[in-house]
């Protein structure tokens, strides 16, 4: 698989606007999307630096995997993601390397790039997102 480079990290939050003006109106980097993402429960605000964005994350719903994450370990980061060529050629060669991935096959998240979640313990503990831009 090839690897582009860090697209973004994810950060899980309490209270998504409180945070958003730290990194929003403190450190100025432009805020370029909110988005509802249904697939995974969540409520984002994406931050691009130019060179890696931040995103938000809060959940949408009472029992989605943030809201599960947020009680069991606080707000923190939640996951990294790489820029992946493609997704599909990536999930194939994890899969040959018997690396689990949280589901079988790319799901679309946010700014409708295809995804891919690898189980934390493989990567030395931290959910790893792979994502491949939309064209
Ligand atoms: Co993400």
């Amino acid at each position: 698989m090839k690897i582009i480079g860090i697209e973004h990290v994810g950060i899980a939050v309490d209270d998504l606007e409180e945070t958003s003006s730290f990194w929003g109106d403190i450190l100025r980097i432009a805020h370029t999307h909110t988005e509802k993402v249904e697939s995974e429960g969540v409520n984002t605000k994406i931050f691009d630096t130019g060179k890696g964005k931040i995103e938000l994350l809060d959940s949408l719903e009472e029992y989605s995997p943030i809201r599960k994450f947020l009680h069991k370990r606080g707000p923190g980061i939640h996951h990294v993601c790489l820029e992946v060529e493609d997704i599909n050629i990536a999930i194939k060669e994890l899969k040959e390397s018997k690396i689990q991935t949280i589901n079988e096959n790319p799901t679309i998240g946010a700014e409708g790039y295809k995804i891919v979640f690898i189980h934390p313990k493989f990567t030395g503990g931290v959910l790893v997102e792979l994502a491949e831009k939309p064209i």
